[in-house]
């Protein structure tokens, strides 16, 4: 866009040129049509390039445009100049972003603003997968007073995250995934006391989340697939998030016992991909309303709690492609919800009769682990050396306490369908 008003301007001086030079000649140089002979003649100019139709541009005064309310009429010259930032818009957005009538531009949703019932207020943007690029969003949402959602999931905006986004006072959903913001976690939110779903994942941000995240009443914290390095925070169980998705980023440290405290909210839990160490938590097993906790590939070691037995709930179950080792808890396999419990790749020894059985159902992965007589385990060698040193863990006598009857079993499950790794929101 930046080169089409450059083009646009070029095109406004060259037909200054057409129009208003003949005129000019005309009313003071050509009055009488004998004095025309003495003059010079005219060098052609060079052929013009042929005038491509442009979009029309924005009136420059909107006072000029009648708006329906005088608020739409202070967000348009912020939606104009936003308009001239977008440098590819490869659907042809853009095009319904004239005029006055705001609230059908393609993206755009209008609401009475809570602060008066009677007024029209641009009250929510929606562009997910509308696949524009600008370099950044600064000086466009932040402008937007009454803004309460913003939805911008695969497009290709960049640049960092303004804290001016602060002073929207009434968002309550931000969503930014699958885009190309950097720089570090936008600190801003952690103000915003409206704000209950975040989702900046698939970006590219760096440093580390402020523990306070975890304090803040979010239903939805999403922030997998960015480059966060830090310690796993200690608060991490002061969520309140119903899905708490930190996949595919270096969190390292141990899974902080605080998780326990999570267990009236926490449904879905992605760890997976990062370098968090240490044995698993007995705590853990306080999710009683978890369908799914993934922490795949990570440097977790230990047996697996029998706490875990109390996830009563549990669909999707994944430690695999860690350091685990000693007998999987009969009560785990026990689970009636259970649909997919994975543990391969770790170094498990033993496994009883009930969860055999869920092998050959197809429930339980334990390929490459250490236990004899069962199919694709890992060679003698490598489970010796990764036995030669002592291994344990604090709080051994935590690994076999039952936080809870163990409940009937239930049929009948809703597979989670993992939304956090599908990276364009439906
Ligand atoms: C509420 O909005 C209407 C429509 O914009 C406006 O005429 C009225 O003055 C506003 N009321 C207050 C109290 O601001
Ligand atoms: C995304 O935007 C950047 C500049 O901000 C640009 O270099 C890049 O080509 C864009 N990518 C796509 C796929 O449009
Ligand atoms: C992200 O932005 C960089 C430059 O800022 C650009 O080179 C790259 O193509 C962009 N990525 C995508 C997926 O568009
Ligand atoms: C079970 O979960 C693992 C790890 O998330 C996944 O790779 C595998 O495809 C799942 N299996 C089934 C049958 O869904």
């Amino acid at each position: 866009m930046g080169n089409f008003i450059l083009l646009n301007i070029e095109h406004l001086f060259l037909a200054f040129f057409i129009i208003l030079i003949p005129c000019f000649f005309d009313g003071v140089i050509c009055t009488d049509s004998e004095s025309s002979s003495i003059l010079p003649p005219l060098i052609p100019l060079p052929p013009l390039p042929p005038l491509v139709p442009l979009p029309p541009l924005p009136p420059l005064i909107p006072q000029l445009l009648n708006f329906a309310d005088q608020r739409l009429a202070l967000v348009y010259p912020i939606i104009m100049t936003f308009r001239n930032m977008i440098i590819s818009d490869p659907l042809g957005i853009t095009q319904t972003w004239v005029g006055s009538d705001i609230c059908n531009y393609k993206g755009f949703y209008c609401d009475n603003p809570p602060d008066n019932k009677s007024a029209t207020t641009l009250a929510s943007i929606d562009f997910n997968g509308f696949q524009l690029s600008a370099p950044t969003l600064d000086g466009f949402i932040d402008q937007l007073p009454d803004l309460a959602l913003f939805h911008a999931n695969s497009n290709n905006f960049s640049g960092i995250v303004s804290p001016k986004i602060a002073n929207l006072q009434y968002l309550y959903e931000l969503d930014i995934s699958n885009n190309n913001f950097s720089g570090p976690f936008p600190t801003a939110v952690l103000t915003m006391n409206s704000l209950s779903f975040l989702d900046i994942r698939y970006n590219s941000f760096t440093g580390s989340v402020p523990p306070q995240i975890f304090k803040q009443t979010l239903d939805v914290l999403f922030i997998n697939n960015n480059n966060f390095i830090q310690k796993l925070p200690d608060n991490l169980g002061a969520t309140r998030a119903l899905y708490l998705t930190l996949a595919n980023n270096r969190f390292t440290g141990p899974l902080p016992k605080s998780i326990g405290s999570a267990s009236s909210s926490l449904k879905e839990v992605l760890l997976l991909n990062n370098l968090i160490t240490g044995c698993i938590p007995y705590e853990l097993g306080f999710l009683r309303d978890a369908t799914l906790f993934d922490a795949g590939n990570n440097l977790l070691t230990g047996p697996l709690p029998c706490s875990l037995g109390c996830l009563d709930k549990m669909e999707e179950l994944n430690f695999a492609g860690n350091l685990l080792y000693g007998k999987v808890p009969e009560v785990v396999c026990e689970l009636g919800n259970l649909v997919n419990l994975s543990l391969s790749n770790n170094y498990f020894t033993s496994v009883g009769p009930i969860c055999r059985q869920l092998i050959k159902n197809g429930v339980i992965d334990l390929r490459k682990n250490c236990i004899q007589h069962l199919a694709d385990q890992r060679s003698v060698e490598e489970c010796t050396l990764f036995f030669v040193n002592p291994r344990s863990c604090p709080d051994p006598s935590t690994f076999s306490l039952l936080p809870c009857k163990v409940p009937p079993k239930s049929k009948g499950h809703l597979v989670s369908d993992n939304a956090a790794f599908s990276k364009h929101r439906l």
